[in-house]
């Protein structure tokens, strides 16, 4: 097994238990050049990364803490900004756009996470930042209200503790298609069902499931966690940014 192989294995979430040990400047700055190494559609990098090492703010941002955190967002502001600097009209992005820039953002999260822990710096992903008022995300880092939002954010740091064991995965059926997409079967359904059940499995998010009255880790899964919530901050935002019909419409 080589180097790279070794460490795409040991990915695994940090869930907030991060050491005050500093990440070193070196380090950041590699995690950074390595994040926009990553492919990006047009070779227009649609995306910033907002790093913040304000451990206050962090937890205001996401939720949690670690030594930094780098909030990937869609971005087309610095685009849009060439092209007037050049007397350019650039199309303003909709949809297409938004799912485009979502992509080459992903990817450079992606790849910032595998970097770093290449590097021994241990990591969180959270979509906290979509919890409770999207506004404080904008306001505290100051993001233009249109053409941009916040995607994701990577919590990064050092680990307090190891976690007991590293989380699975499903790889079989219903995972990876041969050559066309296939339903599962009755039979596939049921060994996936006993997958999540099992302990040795470690797919359960929540391992105490077995204790809240239900019969299979899913039940859970479907009826307490899986609630309907409400996701209309989230499309307003959308609108606001430009991205989905509905907001103000051109750019500013
Ligand atoms: C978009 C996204 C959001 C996530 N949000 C959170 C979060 O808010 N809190 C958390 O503890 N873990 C969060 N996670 C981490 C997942 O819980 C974790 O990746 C999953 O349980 C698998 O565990 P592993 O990464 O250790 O293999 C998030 C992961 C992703 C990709």
């Amino acid at each position: 097994m080589n180097e790279t192989i070794r460490t795409l294995r040991s990915l695994r979430t940090i869930h907030g238990d991060f050491t005050k040990r500093r990440i070193s400047g070196a380090d950041l700055q590699t995690v950074l050049d390595c994040a926009v190494r990553a492919a990006n559609a047009s070779g227009r990098q649609s995306y910033s990364i907002v790093t913040v090492s304000d451990r206050d703010k962090m937890r205001h941002l996401c939720g949690y803490a670690g030594d930094r955190l780098l909030v990937f967002c869609v971005d087309f502001t610095r685009i849009i900004d060439l092209a007037r600097h050049l007397g350019h009209e650039f199309t303003v992005p909709d949809i297409a756009g938004f799912v485009t820039g979502s992509t080459d953002t992903i990817l450079a999260a992606q790849t910032a996470c595998i970097a770093a822990r290449s590097l021994g710096i241990d990591s969180l992903f959270t979509n906290g930042i979509h919890r409770g008022s999207i506004e404080r995300v904008f306001s505290a880092l100051e993001l233009p209200d249109r053409h941009c939002f916040p995607l994701v954010a990577l919590v990064l740091g050092y680990a307090g503790q190891e976690p007991p064991h590293q989380k699975g995965r499903l790889t079989g059926p219903g995972i990876v298609h041969r050559e066309t997409y296939r339903r599962l079967t009755t039979k596939e359904r049921e060994a996936l069902v006993a997958q999540y059940d099992d302990p040795a499995c470690h797919l359960a998010l929540n391992e105490d499931w077995a204790k809240e009255g239900v019969r299979h880790y899913l039940d859970w899964f479907y009826t307490r966690w899986s609630r309907h919530r409400d996701t209309r901050p989230l499309w307003q935002a959308l609108q606001k940014a430009g991205f989905v019909p509905g907001g103000e419409s051109g750019a500013k």
